[in-house]
C-alpha cells in the first residue's frame, strides 16, 4: 500500500502562481537594476518606516495594506477599506500591469517621499506576489 503515496506530486502545486503582468514586470526591473530579488528583502522594504517631510509623521507600506498582506486593510487619510493585497487571498491582485505600476508609484511617493528604484519594485513585487 505505501507504494500509492503520492506527496510528491502534490507538494509541486504549491508554488507560487506568478502573473504574466508581475513576470513581465519583475523581468523589466530585473534588466534595469540587476538584481537578484528576494522576498525577504521585500519584506524588510515592506514594514520600513519613513518620516513624512511633510507633516514628520511615520510612513509605511504597512499604514494602510498592514503587516499581514492576507487581511483588510483601510486608507489612512479617507478610512477607505482596502481588499487584501496577496493574490492568495484576492485574485484580482497583480494581474494588470498598468495597475502595479500606478500604484507603486504613487504609494512610493506617499510612503517614502520619491519613486521607488527599479531594485526596490523588483524586491516588493517579489514579497507581495509570495502572499
Ligand atoms: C496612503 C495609503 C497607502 C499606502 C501607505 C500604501 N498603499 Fe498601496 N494602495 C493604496 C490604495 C488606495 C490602493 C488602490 C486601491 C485598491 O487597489 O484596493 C493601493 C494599491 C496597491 C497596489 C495595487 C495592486 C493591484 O494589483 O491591485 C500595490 C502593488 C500597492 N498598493 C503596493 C504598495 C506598496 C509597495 C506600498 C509601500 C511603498 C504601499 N502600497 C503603500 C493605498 C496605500
Amino acid at each position: 500500500m505505501g507504494v500509492l503515496a503520492m506527496g510528491g506530486a502534490v507538494g509541486n502545486v504549491l508554488a507560487a502562481a506568478n502573473t504574466p503582468a508581475v513576470d513581465g514586470l519583475l523581468d523589466l526591473y530585473q534588466r534595469e537594476s540587476n538584481t537578484k530579488f528576494s522576498a525577504q528583502t521585500g519584506s524588510e522594504i515592506w514594514r520600513k518606516e519613513f518620516v513624512s517631510e511633510k507633516g514628520g509623521d511615520i510612513r509605511s507600506c504597512t499604514t494602510c495594506h498592514t503587516s499581514n498582506l492576507s487581511a483588510k486593510g483601510a486608507h489612512v487619510k479617507t478610512k477607505k477599506v482596502i481588499e487584501p493585497l496577496a493574490p492568495s487571498v484576492n485574485g484580482e491582485r497583480l494581474v494588470k500591469t498598468k495597475t502595479i505600476k500606478k500604484w507603486l508609484k504613487r504609494n512610493c511617493k506617499w510612503t517614502i517621499g520619491r519613486e521607488c528604484s527599479a531594485e526596490e519594485k523588483g524586491h516588493l513585487l517579489t514579497f507581495i506576489q509570495a502572499q
